[in-house]
């Protein structure tokens, strides 16, 4: 009687502990929120759905230098949330042990739109993007097996792991899906040009702002249209190969010559604010890179763009146009911030 007793105590224990697992692991819906004017996005979410855990989790790994071999550098170091995540003020990225890449970090934002990353679009999938950082030498110098091997050693990841995905063994699938569960969610939609566009009657453009948005409409929305800002192609915006071995670009990636010195059109949200520009971050403001505009504009009077090259004022209003870009809402959004933040 008392073996049957203890039989049927362990069935229980045993039956209850999938039950229990069940119980903890029900991860809450996340809504994520863009204009309805916009394009469908390309990241496909039912491969993984946005929730609050997975986003916590996102995040969690974002902001942690355990990523790197040294535990020195995380993505945040490159990618720096309250500057639209570019590197403010860095040409070159810096990675562990000081080392200095070879490009200037963008801006993250929108990402779940862009069909292709990086300056050469060597990357095809934003969960693959991660592997490069990681693996990259000169930026954390590590390798995803050894991440893994680090993370599984920490019960509070193997936790959260389990509450977003429901397995508290962390896997390489999973390890992607949680980092992009936080960087899709990065969406920049709520600048001053938006809401003027849409019609919101608190949203107001001066005469200066109106005529740099014709001005841009008319100079640059053939490689940067609305709504954002890039149309993901890669073009030779002119700038000139500034060293002997310079950096060739697409061609990189493609091998066929007419795209050497060609990059991904970068969007220009938050543009104010994610300075030095360029693949090489050789320019350090925005004056810069419109002279720039101005003077190829000039040298290549119709080949570049259809219309006259402009003057001082023209570029004024650009340039006031191009500050209506930025979203404070989306740069002072505290859930995007370091954890230590969300206190
Ligand atoms: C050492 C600096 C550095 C670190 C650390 C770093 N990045 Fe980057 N990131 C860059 C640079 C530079 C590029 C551009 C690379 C290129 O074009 O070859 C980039 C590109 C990207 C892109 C592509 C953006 C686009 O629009 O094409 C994404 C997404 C990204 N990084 C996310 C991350 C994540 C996630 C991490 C952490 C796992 C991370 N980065 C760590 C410097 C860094
Ligand atoms: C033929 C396509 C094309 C046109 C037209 C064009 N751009 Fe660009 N733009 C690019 C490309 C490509 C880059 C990146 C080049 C690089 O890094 O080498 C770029 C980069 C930029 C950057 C730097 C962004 C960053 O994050 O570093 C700004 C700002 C910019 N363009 C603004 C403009 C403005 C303003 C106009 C109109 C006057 C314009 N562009 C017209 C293709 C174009």
């Amino acid at each position: 009687m008392n073996r049957l007793l203890l039989l049927f105590f362990l069935f229980m224990a045993i039956a209850a502990v999938p039950a229990i697992q069940k119980a903890i692991f029900k991860p809450e819906k996340r809504d994520i929120f863009w204009p309805s004017s916009w394009p469908a996005p390309v990241y496909n979410f039912k491969k993984n759905p946005p929730t609050k855990e997975g986003f916590e989790l996102g995040r969690a790994l974002f902001y942690d230098p355990i990523l790197s071999r040294d535990s020195s550098i995380s993505c945040s170091s490159c990618h720096l949330s309250f500057t639209g995540f570019a590197h403010n003020d860095h040409a070159l990225s810096h990675g562990i042990e000081g080392r200095i890449g070879k490009r200037n970090a963008p801006a993250l934002m929108n990402l779940i739109w862009s069909p292709v990353f990086h300056w050469d679009g060597g990357v095809l999938h934003l969960e693959q993007q991660a592997i490069n950082p990681i693996s990259q030498a000169d930026e954390m110098g590590s390798s995803l097996p050894e991440v893994l091997k680090k993370l599984n050693r920490r019960p509070e990841y193997r936790k959260m792991f389990f509450r977003a995905f429901g397995d508290s063994m962390i896997r390489t699938d999973n390890f992607l899906k949680g980092l992009a569960q936080f960087t899709a969610s990065l969406i920049s939609c709520r600048s001053r040009y938006d809401l003027y566009t849409a019609g919101d009657s608190n949203a107001r453009f001066s005469e200066q702002e109106k005529n740099g948005l014709l001005l841009f409409r008319k100079n640059c929305s053939s490689c940067h249209p609305e709504p954002l800002f890039t149309n993901y192609t890669f073009q030779n915006n002119l700038i000139k190969p500034d060293s002997a071995a310079p950096d060739s670009g697409r061609f990189l990636i493609t091998g066929r010559k007419e795209d050497i010195f060609k990059f991904k059109v970068p969007a220009l949200r938050n543009i104010a604010l994610t300075y030095p520009y360029m693949h090489d971050g050789r320019f350090r403001n925005l004056k810069q890179v419109l002279s720039h505009y101005e003077a190829i504009g000039q040298a290549e009077k119709g080949r570049w763009s259809e219309n006259s090259p402009y003057g001082d004022k023209e570029k004024k209003d650009i340039l006031a146009f191009l500050l209506t870009l930025t979203d404070s809402s989306f740069l002072r959004n505290k859930t995007f911030h370091h954890p230590s933040f969300q206190k």
